[in-house]
């Protein structure tokens, strides 16, 4: 397997596996319009495109597919941020402080270790970019999602939030970690 940096050519097939992976994974909590009015907003090409300028957006690919044409996944890290609840628990999360915006491996391609492959080059890039500490987002009912989080000692923090979608909103848990590499 392959980790390719997502370049603006890459949008269209990141909006793809971005929603293709989202519905999969999440499109039975919600109706129809809330599922098309958050994928409309949230994988609209100028959206994307913000991201792949101003995050670290990576395709996990098969070696035979180094121009990421079918990616079995995607990662994107996003420097130097945290939204309002982290930037309260400020003293507690050393800077620099990173986010694991969104970690997907596609359906088929789940349970056969490539999500721990994608996770072990994370990893590496927030030690060579010397992260201190790590936040994410993960659906409070998404076990599999938190057990493999948990693998990377990356924690529920006791802290929650809310995730809308459309007009559904749901709970969210805040997972953090500090690194001391
Ligand atoms: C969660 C996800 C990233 C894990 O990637 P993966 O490639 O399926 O997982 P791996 O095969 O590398 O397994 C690694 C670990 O994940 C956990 N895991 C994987 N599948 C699991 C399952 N069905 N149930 C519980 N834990 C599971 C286990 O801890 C596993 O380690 P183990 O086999 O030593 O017990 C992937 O399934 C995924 O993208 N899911 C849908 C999208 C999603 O939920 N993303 C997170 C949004 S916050």
């Amino acid at each position: 397997m392959l980790i390719i940096p997502i370049a603006p050519k890459h949008v269209q097939t990141l909006a793809e596996i971005a929603a293709e992976t989202f519905t999969d994974t999440f499109g039975h909590l919600y109706s129809a319009e809330d599922l098309n009015s958050y994928r409309a907003a949230a994988y609209a090409h100028p959206q994307l495109l913000h991201e792949i300028a101003t995050e670290e957006c990576y395709f996990l690919c098969l070696d035979t597919d180094p121009e990421g044409l079918k990616p079995l996944g995607f990662a994107q890290l996003r420097p130097n941020t945290r939204n309002e609840l982290m930037r309260s628990l400020g003293d507690e999360y050393p800077e620099p402080c990173w986010e694991l915006h969104r970690f997907y491996i596609r359906k088929e391609s789940q349970g056969m270790r490539a999500g721990s492959f994608m996770m072990d080059f994370c990893m590496k890039r927030f030690k060579e970019a010397g992260v201190k500490s790590l936040w994410l987002s993960v659906y409070s009912d998404n076990v599999k999602a938190q057990k493999f989080y948990q693998k990377y000692g990356i924690m529920y923090s006791g802290h929650n939030m809310e995730f809308p979608v459309g007009n559904h909103v749901d709970l969210e848990f805040l997972y953090t970690a500090k690194f001391s590499f």
